[in-house]
């Protein structure tokens, strides 16, 4: 089996799929991972493999920062080559970054068998890459593994077959609704977490009183408008609440924010000592603040769910959102970039915060049931 990351939710996601590979299946699977280089500072990629005890890459392909022809084009030409010299049963791609789609462009046309990994899921908003990296990757794939209802009505919608029939292969796809290894992750690693992680201390933190913010979306990053008015949202709230307002700033946005910031805003947020950036923060760090502010701002697809897995009222800093259930549990709600929509939520959400949160991502263990099914077509002889 090999699986193909380079984004950091990716390290994340596959953490859980490679931890259950080493508890469930040690006889049956023996996993090859493909790190891509998309991303590669260390608070991006290496942090994650030591703390969550992911093995070593077998395969580091260091593509790196580019364009999308160019990235995308250089995972597809540099994967093919990988995945030929290894000859895998089965291809496991997570997500909807470059990485997803152009390891399934690979796999797909060298005709291994792929598993997607949150498959299903949609904006139906195709100016988003994501959104064309997820319907080629669906499109290309022989297991769909969608950890949401909505992501199986939207595979069936799209024309897959609800109960197709094995054998599944790319013309005949296999569809599961499994849960979500997110969620196993946060439950595996949160006592980990508690244990290690001194943020709180380190930024001098108290539980319930302060906000988690993150912010990378390009639509977001890369439009003046937007940013700034994110951006000065944020800084007017924490400042007029004099709440503390955490930002562990995505290598993307540090990069923009010197280029498209105003520079009076630029000053008031410096001077503000409610407002403050840092660069990203771990895995077991971000599982503290999660577990420990009082409110979530995000464009981040991820942050949004842990926001749930924490029982967090969280604003989502776009215009739709895959996780829909999230916004009809009410929450979660669409702000997108817009200070009212913002400020009229945050208040909302600092008086009267949700406490309904019913169970929505599985029990836990997707990974070994993603893993288990993959067993029983690939090497049926080996399953009791
Ligand atoms: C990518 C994914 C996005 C995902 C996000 C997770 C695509 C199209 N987008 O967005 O879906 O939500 O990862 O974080 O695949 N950079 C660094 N160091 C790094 C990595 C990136 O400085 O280690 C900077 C570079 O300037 C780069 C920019 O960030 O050009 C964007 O990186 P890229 O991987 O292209 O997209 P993300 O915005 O990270
Ligand atoms: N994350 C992290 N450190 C940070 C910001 C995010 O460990 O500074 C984790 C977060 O807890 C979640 C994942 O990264 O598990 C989400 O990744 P990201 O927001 O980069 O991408 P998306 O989910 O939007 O694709």
């Amino acid at each position: 089996m090999v699986t193909i990351v380079g984004a950091r939710p990716q390290f994340i996601k596959a953490a859980a799929v490679s931890r259950a590979v080493r508890t469930s299946f040690p006889e049956m699977i023996r996993e090859v991972i493909i790190h891509t280089g998309q991303h590669y500072d260390d608070d991006m990629s290496k942090v994650f493999f030591k703390e969550m005890e992911i093995p070593e890459p077998d395969y580091y392909l260091e593509v790196g920062s580019g364009n999308h022809g160019y990235q995308t084009g250089e995972i597809i030409r540099r994967t093919e080559e990988t995945l030929l010299a290894e000859k895998p049963d089965v291809v496991l791609v997570y997500g909807d970054t470059n990485t997803t789609m152009a390891g399934a462009i690979a796999a797909s046309k060298l005709h291994f068998p792929i598993a997607h990994i949150e498959a299903g899921l949609r904006s139906f908003n195709k100016s988003m890459p994501e959104e064309i990296n997820r319907i080629v990757c669906d499109h290309l794939s022989t297991f769909l593994f969608s950890p949401t209802l909505t992501g199986i009505k939207n595979l069936i919608r799209e024309g897959f077959a609800e109960h197709a029939k094995p054998p599944f292969s790319i013309d005949n796809p296999g569809i599961y609704h499994c849960g979500d290894v997110m969620l196993d992750n946060a439950l595996y690693f949160t006592d980990k977490a508690e244990e290690s992680s001194h943020i709180l201390e380190e930024l001098d933190l108290k539980a319930k009183e302060f906000v988690l913010c993150t912010l990378h979306r390009n639509n977001n990053t890369d439009s003046a408008l937007r940013l700034n008015a994110i951006m000065d949202t944020l800084n007017e709230i924490s400042r007029g609440r004099q709440i503390q307002f955490i930002l562990p700033l995505h290598p993307r946005t540090a990069k923009m924010l010197p280029v498209i910031l105003e520079s009076g805003l630029r000053e008031s947020i410096k001077a503000n000592p409610f407002f403050r950036v840092t660069a990203p923060v771990t895995y077991f760090d971000m599982l503290l603040l999660e577990s420990r502010c009082r409110m979530i701002i995000t464009d981040s697809g991820g942050v949004q769910k842990e926001s749930y897995f924490f029982r967090k009222p969280c604003l989502v800093l776009r215009p739709e959102s895959e996780w829909k259930e999230l916004l009809e549990a009410g929450t979660a709600v669409i702000t997108d970039a817009e200070p009212g929509k913002i400020k009229l939520a945050f208040d909302l959400y600092y008086s009267q915060p949700p406490d309904l949160f019913p169970p929505l991502f599985g029990d836990g263990k997707a990974a070994e049931f993603i893993l288990g099914e993959l067993v029983k077509f690939l090497a049926p002889g080996l399953v009791k």
